[in-house]
């Protein structure tokens, strides 16, 4: 199997890198199959080279400068990845990163992992694990894909895969000495009986320690080795940041000379352990016991040591590391990502069900994966892929793989690596079976990593759905939608939907597949009216919608049937809008009602008519009740008032209102206009009949009382026949047309004409009269 590798960085690593696989060539390819590739190499500043069939090995060690030795100059290595999309399996990096962000190997792997061709991304250098853990293995896990970093502590010790490889054990605690400089400067001052700085100056001669060795001193280094560690003992992810760290810049000889006179050494020890459920981590100038083993360490030699809840404590070191050390951890990260095909696989196919769009015409399903050869995720492990839904037909036997299972047209197995299609044909399977299938269920088995880190082969499984799932449909603003016969994966190619009115007509809509494809883009609501559907001449009559859906299968079963009154319901809308602005014309309110309740659940292309139905009908209502409250209290000016606004909104129906004001107003006028005493009375009871409010009929039985008291007065006067009695009664009864007003009036006038007679006489006969006397001597009429 040869697995295709880019190579970014040629430095100390990646040229041992380039020497290991040479020396291993053979071994690899007879022991494990494995033949590796190396398609693209880059540098920063020697050339960035490829060649989708294999670079030549030896002339890349040999050369200085890399130009010239692949088909194709790319400008960086960004650029290298882009060319190599979909020719490469795996990305190693081995680039000095960043120790402050892990730049820019962080993002190369980062690309690695998102190509259209996503490849494993593997990387020697610590400060991409430390910045970029969660993020570099959720993409990988999302792209069926692996983040390995073997390298990145303790060069090719498999620290990594011990950690993920004690099954049922919980680690509680790593510690160790993970920076081989700080070891190698300590314990040269101890047996050297050197300086800080002579310890240093000898670790740059060594090539060990960097021109600027402030990160080993500080501890910053050793801080993110406990990260990198920490992810995978505990799972948890550990920015160096929250690391505390001891500084071995101030040590002194003596300080060293007087542990060892203690009989202890100085160690620059790293561990993280888990407590509370939190990560605590530190990186420590420690003075041990000989006895610890960590002691036993000398020179630039590393350990780890990993306390488990089952085991006693497991130490592992590493003495004296080289770049081969550091080479073969990428060797083993790349065997490893090709192991972890069979997580491939598991992530492949369940990525299946998001490719409907991308489904060929003549396939029903289908998916990537990533098959391989090595035992482990090949065309064998998918081993049993069919089976049958339907109980009845549960002794349907496994098909045969190869039976329908092809690969772009091509016979199955594909011979490409990489990942290749996984396809159905529906139509296939019917004629080989008989039966139809409405899914299809692939078993393999998958490598999957348990809560504590440990790989373990389980049994998984993907459901496919063949045929179309019409379940559930329902009608909104006039139209037909029916979501859930396009959800499923299933590769409709055609829609069919049959409307039949109850007991009478029915009517098919067909959708074709390019329809379908477009409105499966967005949400697929079907573009059916309903006044196509067979038409209703009642508003409460049922129409009843049922759908299939076909794909290479052949159609589905019919979909549970609807049964819907809101088609005719719609369908009559016409009629209704129109009945509407009828009922809005006449005014009626009772009938405006009426109409309204009629077209409460009808959508009207007019949005307005109905808010605007509903006002008017308040307004109508609102005024029909003020007439008939002033029609009760019978005051004829109320009712004259609210007349006037029931005519200014055109309330119909107010003839009884007003023939009832005219009756109220004569009655009033006669109250008003009644002569003397009789007439008065007599509209009086036409008042009484006519139920005036009490406050008019009031006014006039006062007027009455009055008239008749004068009436009184008058004849009292007449009696007494007395002038200035009956003058001031005929004052009083003035205007009262009384009945003894003329009577008084004629009194007086013959009195006064007496008494004037009288008053000539004696003048004549004694030369005057006295109008004393006249006033005491009443004359009888
Ligand atoms: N050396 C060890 O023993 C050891 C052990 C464990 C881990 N590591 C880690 O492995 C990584 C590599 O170490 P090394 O010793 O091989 O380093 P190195 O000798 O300095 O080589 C670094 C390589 O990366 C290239 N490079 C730098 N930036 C680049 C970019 N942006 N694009 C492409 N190439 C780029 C360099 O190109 P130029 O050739 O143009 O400079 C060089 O070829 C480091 O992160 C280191 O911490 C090393």
């Amino acid at each position: 199997m040869a697995v295709r590798v880019v190579l970014l960085g040629f430095g100390n690593v990646g040229k041992a890198f380039l020497r290991l696989l040479l020396d291993k060539e053979e071994l690899l390819l007879t022991r494990y199959d494995l033949k590796v590739q190396v398609v693209g190499l880059a540098t920063r500043s020697r050339g960035v080279v490829a060649d989708p069939k294999g670079l030549d090995l030896h002339a890349c060690l040999a050369a200085s400068s890399l130009t010239g030795l692949g088909v194709t100059e790319l400008g960086d290595a960004q650029a290298l990845l882009a060319y190599l999309d979909g020719h490469c399996d795996a990305v190693l990096e081995a680039i000095n990163a960043s120790h402050s962000d892990g730049e820019p190997a962080l993002t190369l792997l980062q690309s690695a992992l998102s190509m259209s061709s996503p490849a494993h991304a593997i990387t020697a250098s610590k400060p991409p694990v430390a910045f970029g853990y969660r993020r570099l293995s959720e993409l990988a896990a999302a792209h069926g894909r692996r983040f390995l970093f073997e390298s990145s502590v303790m060069d090719g010790v498999p620290v990594f895969s011990l950690l993920r490889q004690l099954p049922g054990a919980c680690v509680c605690r790593v510690s160790g000495i993970l920076n081989s400089t700080t070891n190698l400067i300590l314990t040269r001052m101890d047996s050297m009986g050197c300086s800080l700085e002579e310890a240093v100056a000898f670790a740059q001669e060594q090539g060990i320690a960097e021109r600027d060795p402030s990160d080993d001193l500080d501890g910053k280094d050793a801080a993110m080795k406990i990260c990198c560690l920490s992810t995978v003992a505990f799972r948890r992810h550990l920015d160096p940041a929250q690391v505390s760290k001891d500084s071995i810049r101030g040590i002194t000889l003596s300080q060293v000379r007087a542990a060892t006179a203690r009989g202890n050494a100085l160690k620059m020890v790293c561990e993280a352990e888990l407590v509370d459920d939190e990560v605590r981590a530190a990186v420590s100038l420690r003075e041990l016991p000989l006895t610890d083993p960590l002691c036993g360490l000398k020179g630039a030699s590393a350990a780890v040591t990993v306390e488990t809840d089952v085991l006693g404590p497991v130490t592992v070191t590493s003495t004296n590391p080289t770049t081969l050390d550091t080479a073969y951890g990428l060797l083993q990260a790349l065997k490893l990502s090709n192991k972890a095909s069979l997580v491939a696989i598991q992530h492949s196919v369940a990525a299946g069900a998001r490719l409907r769009n991308d489904v060929q015409e003549e396939l029903l399903s289908s998916c990537y994966a990533f098959l391989g050869k090595d035992g482990v995720a090949d065309f064998g492990m998918v081993d049993q892929v069919i089976r049958e839904q339907c109980e009845s037909k549960k002794d349907v036997p496994p098909l045969n793989v190869e039976a329908f299972l092809s690969f772009k047209g091509r016979p199955w197995p594909p011979e490409r690596q990489g990942h290749p299609r996984l396809a159905a044909n529906n139509s296939l399977i019917r004629d080989q079976l008989g039966a139809k299938l409405d899914f299809m269920v692939f078993l393999y088995r998958k490598l999957d990593e348990d809560d504590d880190g440990c790989q373990r082969k389980n049994r998984g499984a993907s459901v496919f759905q063949l045929s179309p799932d019409v379940a559930l449909m329902s009608e909104r603003d006039g139209e037909l939608t029916g979501k859930q016969a396009f959800a499923r994966n299933a590769n409709c190619l055609k829609l069919e939907v049959l409307v039949k009115l109850e007991g009478g007509d029915e009517k098919s809509f067909l959708l074709e597949e390019e329809k379908l494809r477009r409105l499966a883009e967005g949400l697929p609501e079907l573009p059916l009216q309903f006044k196509e559907m067979p038409d209703s001449s009642s508003s409460d009559a049922e129409h009843f919608v049922k759908m299939r859906a076909r794909n290479l299968g052949g159609w589905s079963t019919w979909s549970e049937e609807v049964v819907t009154s809101s088609i005719a319901r719609q369908q009559g809308a016409d009629n209704a809008q129109r009945a509407l602005e009828q009922a809005m014309e006449r005014r009626v309110p009772e009938d405006l009602m009426k109409v309204l309740k009629d077209v409460r659940d009808i959508e009207f292309d007019d949005k307005t008519l109905v808010s605007e139905a509903t006002e008017l009908l308040e307004t109508l209502q609102a005024v029909q009740t003020k007439v008939g409250e002033a029609m009760l209290s019978r005051e004829p000016e109320r009712l004259q008032h609210v007349l006037g606004e029931a005519h200014k909104v055109a309330l119909p129906g107010l003839q009884k209102a007003e023939a009832l004001l005219h009756h109220l107003q004569t009655v009033c006028k006669n109250l008003d206009t009644a002569k003397g005493i009789d007439a008065l009375r007599a509209a009086l009871r036409d008042g009484h009949e006519a139920r005036l409010p009490a406050a008019i009929l009031q006014r006039a039985v006062q007027r009455l009382g009055t008239r008749e008291a004068a009436q009184q007065g008058l004849e009292m006067a007449m009696e007494a026949a007395r002038v200035p009695v009956l003058r001031a009664a005929l004052d009083t009864a003035k205007d009262m047309h009384l009945p003894s007003e003329e009577g008084a009036r004629s009194l007086l006038e013959a009195i006064t004409h007496s008494e004037n007679l009288l008053q000539a006489g004696p003048q004549k006969g004694r030369g005057g009269t006295s109008r004393a006397g006249s006033e005491q001597a009443p004359i009888s009429a």
